[in-house]
């Protein structure tokens, strides 16, 4: 910790501007704030972190603080999502995203917009009119509009980069991804949403985000949508990456083709949501309720009251071999965001099975940094 001068101590301390515990309680935070995995990667990409309106609220609570400290970007878990935002037509709830984009700005951070367009978490009034009736293209697409208008333009410079459209792939590999968005207004929905955001606020970093990256139907696909919408001038600057991954999963061959793909295209990628499920693969149970079956209970969630030591080992060495891949290509990778900062918030406890106790993050249930997080800073002091 860099030492503030006895003389500084003292001299505000004696102007009375200040009791001494309270300067050194300063020094001692502006210290801490110079260290963190933001500033062990400063030279290579942002670190973010998902945070929510209560993590927020109060700046000066333990978790606000490390937040503070280690990330020097930030995207709301759900504030800005289309349903939690604007549950009725017209009446968007700005208090959340407000306080969230005043944090960041406060911070000095990047703030990240998530996300405009998404067929999950929308508004129950969103693809129906008066009667109920499904909505006409027109004025689905305008809707699109007004939302994208309001919200991007309400924070025009100071979000800096949106997440436009999320997950519109199809998990088949086939082409767009089959939801209300598609059904009504086809393929266009998603050109016409980063043309809109782009006109909102023409300096932003426009992304397109979507999970499974390493699948190679869903890369194809991707690269030939960035070359058709790069031909006919619409504005994408960049692809997201979710990374929800495992301890055993993806294929990291097949992750770093993709981004080696999205490299040619000459676009950055964003690692956005990075967490590592460390549970037994649930693939089938989705939505099952395991705490009524013990059997399922015990197999599915195995590590209720805490992480075995060889189990964490696999963990640091998984996030270490993510960040090597990561560093490999820098020149590409412009921010990884992990999605939440403790155990105990992440969305991994409760799926794809609800009520579990995993261990996806890089700060523990007590706000502890895991050994995952003495492991990458490691690897920067090599
Ligand atoms: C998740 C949030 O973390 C949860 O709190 C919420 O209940 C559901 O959504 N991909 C995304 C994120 O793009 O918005 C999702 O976030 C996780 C998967």
């Amino acid at each position: 910790m860099p030492r503030l001068g006895r003389r500084r101590f003292t001299t505000l301390a004696a102007a009375g501007v200040l009791g001494l515990a309270q300067l050194r309680a300063r020094a001692f935070h502006q210290a801490v704030a110079q260290t963190g995995l933001k500033d062990a990667f400063k030279d290579d990409f942002l670190i973010g972190t998902a945070v929510d309106g209560r993590t927020i609220d109060d700046p000066s609570t333990p978790l606000a603080q490390l937040v503070a400290r280690e990330f020097n970007a930030i995207t709301p878990t759900n504030l800005m999502k289309w349903g939690p935002l604007e549950p009725r037509e017209g009446e968007p709830q700005w208090a959340g995203p407000d306080r969230l984009v005043a944090f960041g700005a406060a911070h000095g951070m990047t703030v990240v917009g998530h996300t405009l367009v998404w067929h999950s978490q929308t508004p129950r009034w969103l693809f129906v009119d008066e009667q109920n009736a499904p909505v006409s293209k027109e004025r689905l697409l305008k809707r699109i509009e007004t939302r994208i208008r309001t919200l991007v333009g309400r924070y025009q410079g100071r979000v800096a980069i949106w997440d436009v459209v999320n997950e519109a792939i199809d998990e088949d590999e086939k082409g767009w991804r089959q939801s209300p968005f598609l059904n009504i207004a086809g393929p266009e929905y998603v050109e016409r949403a980063f043309q809109i955001a782009h006109e909102a606020d023409p300096k932003a970093t426009l992304l397109y985000n979507d999970y499974n990256e390493h699948n190679p139907g869903r890369r194809r696909f991707l690269v030939d949508v960035i070359r058709d919408y790069k031909r006919r001038g619409v504005p994408i600057h960049g692809v997201g990456f979710q990374g929800h991954v495992g301890l055993e999963y993806p294929d990291f061959a097949e992750y770093e083709k993709s981004l080696q793909a999205i490299a040619a295209e000459g676009l950055p990628v964003h690692i956005t949501e990075l967490d590592v499920d460390v549970l037994p693969r649930a693939s089938g149970y989705t939505g099952a309720e395991i705490s009524t079956n013990f059997e399922l209970s015990e197999r599915l969630n195995p590590w209720k009251t805490g992480l075995p030591p060889e189990i964490d080992a696999r963990l640091t060495a998984r996030y270490r071999q993510l960040f090597e891949l990561f560093l490999k290509y820098r020149q590409t990778i412009a921010r990884v965001s992990t999605w939440g900062t403790f155990d105990g918030e992440s969305w991994k406890n409760n799926f794809p099975v609800r009520g579990r106790t995993n261990y996806p993050l890089l700060f523990d249930r007590e706000l502890k940094p895991k050994a995952a997080h003495a492991g990458l800073i490691a690897l920067k002091a090599r």
